[in-house]
């Protein structure tokens, strides 16, 4: 056994989920203080994971997701484990990452037009707040149809016996290659912990007050 996901990219990925899952539910309720201090953690997520990206463990690179449009082809037919995510798979990571960063910057520019606007608008015109809300409205549908072909693409793996989702929980796979270089996660969550706090006292103290 070797070990190839980090304890931060191990939680990152369930953080995510959850995150996602409270901010689809709030944002379609209406409850918008938790929709916004939701929003700040998942910024404060995404942002440590593309620093993580660059001074995390081999198998958290940015760089280890770029690959030929030939490899991700040939990832698509080929069943043999990699170590890591394989070509197919990172460009998939690679999808996520933009479109969950255009959810929340277009949240960031999104007003309700009665109570809560988003911290950015006080600084654009009212054209690019209607159109930021328009892309938020929009861009979630692509966000649910990745997620969709992300569950069906892991249970496809499975089936043709690759136990992507193990790997995930605990980190580990058979595999007769060296170990990759991984870092202790725990950096990751202390980024994190202060990205969320620097985000939450600069933008999201009155929302936090009304949902406590
Ligand atoms: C990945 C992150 C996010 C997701 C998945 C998400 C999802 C949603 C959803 C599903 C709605 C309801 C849209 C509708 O009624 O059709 C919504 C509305 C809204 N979101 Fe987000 N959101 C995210 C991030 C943010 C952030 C960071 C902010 C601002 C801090 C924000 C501000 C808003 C506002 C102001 C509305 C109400 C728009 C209206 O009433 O027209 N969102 N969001
Ligand atoms: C909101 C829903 C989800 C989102 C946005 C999401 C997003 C992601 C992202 C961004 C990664 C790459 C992790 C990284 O390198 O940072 C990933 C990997 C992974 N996800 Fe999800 N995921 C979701 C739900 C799920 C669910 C429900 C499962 C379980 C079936 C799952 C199983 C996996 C597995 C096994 C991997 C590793 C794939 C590989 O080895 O290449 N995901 N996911």
């Amino acid at each position: 056994m070797i070990k190839v996901w980090d304890g931060f990219i191990r939680g990152f990925h369930w953080l995510l989920v959850i995150g996602i899952a409270v901010l689809y539910v709030s944002g379609d309720e209406g409850w918008l203080d938790l929709h916004f201090v939701t929003g700040y953690l998942l910024l404060a997520l995404m942002v440590t994971r593309i620093i993580w990206g660059v001074i995390g463990s081999d198998t958290a690179k940015l760089s280890a997701l770029c690959h030929h449009p030939r490899a991700i082809l040939s990832a698509l037919k080929s069943k043999a484990p990699h170590v890591g995510h394989n070509p197919a798979g990172s460009l998939m990571v690679l999808f996520f990452f933009v479109v969950i960063f255009v959810q929340l910057v277009s949240g960031l520019l999104t007003s309700d037009d009665i109570l809560m606007d988003g911290p950015l608008v006080q600084y654009v015109s009212y054209d690019w707040v209607e159109l930021a809300g328009n892309i938020h409205q929009t861009n979630i549908d692509i966000l649910l149809l990745g997620i969709a072909i992300h569950i069906i693409a892991i249970a496809l793996y499975r089936f043709k016996g690759v136990k992507l989702l193990r790997t995930l929980l605990t980190g580990k796979m058979a595999a007769s290659e060296h170990s990759p270089k991984l870092k202790n996660g725990m950096w990751g969550y202390i980024i994190f912990a202060v990205l969320a706090v620097a985000l939450i006292v600069f933008w999201g103290l009155e929302s936090l007050g009304a949902i406590l």
